[in-house]
């Protein structure tokens, strides 16, 4: 399964890969997380890691004339991709959790992220899974990245959803973008939720637009007051309810249990 989380901006998108990520670990899977947001560059430690991984556009060599030096690089030149043939620098592991990181932007003037958009599609698109490997995104804010093509070969979407209203509506263009392109799953979770009372109201504006809702992680102080650290907790009520969402998604995606 590819999974790529999406969302507004700061609707808690990485704060859901990581709990996401930790879930999909207990039970078992091998876990790869792709970091694809060009802006951001604290998943790593979200993710407890100690650093972060050398980005693939690095790899590669560079923005400039990226198709060309992408035929050109060994492990980006050949139709198919397995996650063992990523350079270890390019790929941090630890106790089955992987992250890969597709690039940052850097310095001003250093012209559009657009070719960070051309290497996460193709990388997604050559990445050959085994049966017990799960990708899980860590797409870029709002909706750019369904018009560069990057969610191509990703069979679900997971939407953030928080309670303003702009929320709401960036999730149903993600969702009527991510549907209209084929992508057989597409739900919602809803974050930062401050009372059974804004879920119930959230759902149905979710379920008026036809949105599936897998599940509802309310908002956390202990969440929030780690974020300075640039953390997540590892035993907040976020990562019980976290455990709902990974049993539809995998139910929805009929992906097996790891032997
Ligand atoms: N359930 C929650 N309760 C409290 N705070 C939360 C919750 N989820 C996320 N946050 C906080 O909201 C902020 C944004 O979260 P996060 O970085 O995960 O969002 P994002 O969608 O990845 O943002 P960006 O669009 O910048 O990548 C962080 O400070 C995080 O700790
Ligand atoms: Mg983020």
């Amino acid at each position: 399964m590819k999974i790529s989380v999406c969302g507004k901006g700061g609707s808690g998108k990485s704060t859901v890969v990581t709990l996401l990520a930790n879930e999909a670990l207990k039970r078992g899977y091998q876990v790869i997380v792709v970091d694809s947001d060009e802006s951001n560059t604290g998943l790593f430690r979200m993710l407890d890691f100690d650093r972060p991984p050398v980005p693939l556009m690095e790899l590669v060599g560079g923005k400039k004339g990226l198709k060309q030096k992408m035929a050109q690089t060994n492990v980006l030149s050949e139709p198919q991709l397995k996650i063992s043939q990523i350079p270890q620098e390019h790929l941090l592991q630890r106790d089955g959790l992987m992250l890969v990181s597709i690039g940052k932007i850097l310095q001003s003037l250093e012209g559009c992220a657009c070719p960070m958009g051309v290497l996460s599609r193709e990388f997604l698109k050559k990445l050959v899974l085994q049966e017990n490997e799960l990708v899980i995104v860590d797409m870029e804010a709002g909706v750019e990245h369904f018009g560069r093509g990057v969610d191509t070969s990703i069979d679900s979407v997971l939407i953030v959803v928080e309670p303003p209203l702009e929320s709401v509506n960036v999730g149903q263009k993600i969702h009527e973008l991510a549907s209209g392109m084929g992508i057989k799953n597409v739900w919602a979770v809803l974050n930062k939720v401050p009372s059974e009372e804004i879920a119930a109201g959230l759902k149905t504006e979710l379920q008026e637009r036809n949105i599936e809702v897998v599940g509802c992680i309310y908002l956390d102080n202990d969440i929030f007051a780690s974020s300075l650290d640039g953390k997540i907790p590892v035993n907040g009520i976020a990562v019980q309810e976290i455990k709902e969402v990974m049993d539809s998604i995998l139910s929805g995606t009929g992906m097996p249990t790891p032997r």
